[in-house]
């Protein structure tokens, strides 16, 4: 295990922080609180520059796009122009959102060709009711199916390898992908939790310049690092339960922000554990990649 300095970036109470994306062009970084219905940028350099959107609705992720952000609302996908003002367009309805009793979207990132890739959490956490879809030009179009918990999702720097969790699953699935076509091929497990004796289930990934996969395990009070080849090269402690996901970001790529949640602590654990729904940061020595923005027509 790896004591790295774990610092404060954003004292914030979320009840489930998630979703932190850098923007290269902005020198913003975004993140989402999935159960409140906010988003948050913040200008790292300037010490007043955070601001925030509330939706009036779930929010699971978010990607960037020409002029501002596409979000994975519980309701379906829609596109927020920045800076925000408190407007925003409706692209696609979640096929899955049957009006408030079903699933909302969860994890979801572009690839580098510009595709929105996003999956969707079984409303009661527990049945493989959920999926993963990949958004262009207005159709989600189904990719996984029988999930519970669409998590950990990124893609190799040169785009051979599609990486995704069914985090109830405690393994990590590694697909060669074309990055290209946007075709993947048949599933390995890349990851097993259970022979590595880890903790928690897998959360929210990055992978940096040198491929290495870095994971926020959920329940397991940690990020964890994994080399292309699956093996675990790093384990580093974070002060709660619940970190949920990793980013690069600020001016050289290099440090790298983790959200928090508070969601299923009680009144003691929240005692303990008082950075729970916080922004954490932590300097760890390596460069992120630049985060695509979706590349093609809106809808
Ligand atoms: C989901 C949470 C879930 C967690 C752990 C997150 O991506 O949004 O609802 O509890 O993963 O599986
Ligand atoms: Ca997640």
């Amino acid at each position: 295990m790896t004591q790295q300095r774990v610092e404060v970036a954003q004292a914030l109470n979320m009840s489930l922080g998630e979703s932190p994306l850098w923007s290269v062009e902005r020198q913003t970084l975004y993140w989402v609180d999935i159960n409140a219905g906010v988003i948050y940028a913040w200008q790292t350099a300037q010490s007043t520059g955070l601001t925030q959107m509330e939706l009036g609705e779930k929010v699971g992720c978010i990607a960037l796009c020409e002029g501002g952000l596409l979000a994975a609302l519980a309701s379906g996908v829609v596109r927020i122009p920045l800076p925000f003002n408190g407007q925003y367009e409706r692209l696609a309805a979640n096929p899955e959102w049957l009006e408030g009793q079903g699933n909302r979207f969860n994890d979801g990132r572009c690839d580098a060709a510009g595709r929105f890739w996003v999956g969707t959490i079984d409303a009661q956490e527990s049945q493989p009711t959920a999926a993963l879809y990949c958004y262009r030009e207005g159709q989600l179009k189904p990719q996984i199916s029988h999930l519970t918990i669409s998590n950990g999702l990124a893609f190799s720097p040169d785009g051979r390898w599609l990486y995704h969790a069914d985090s109830l699953s405690r393994s990590i699935q590694r697909y060669p992908y074309d990055v290209t076509s946007g075709e993947k091929g048949e599933p390995h497990c890349w990851v097993d939790l259970d022979a590595l004796d880890l903790p928690g289930v897998p959360d929210g990934a990055a992978v940096d310049r040198q491929g290495d996969y870095w994971c926020a395990l959920y329940n397991g009070g940690r990020v964890v690092r994994f080399s292309p080849q699956g093996e675990l090269v790093g384990n580093y402690p974070v002060p709660c339960p619940h970190p949920t996901m990793v980013a690069f970001g600020g001016k050289q790529l290099d440090t790298l922000y983790i959200t928090t949640a508070m969601q299923h602590l009680d009144a003691a654990d929240k005692e303990r554990w008082p950075l729970a729904g916080s922004l954490l940061q932590m300097e760890v020595g390596k460069l992120g990649c630049v985060e695509p923005s979706y590349a093609a027509p809106l809808a």
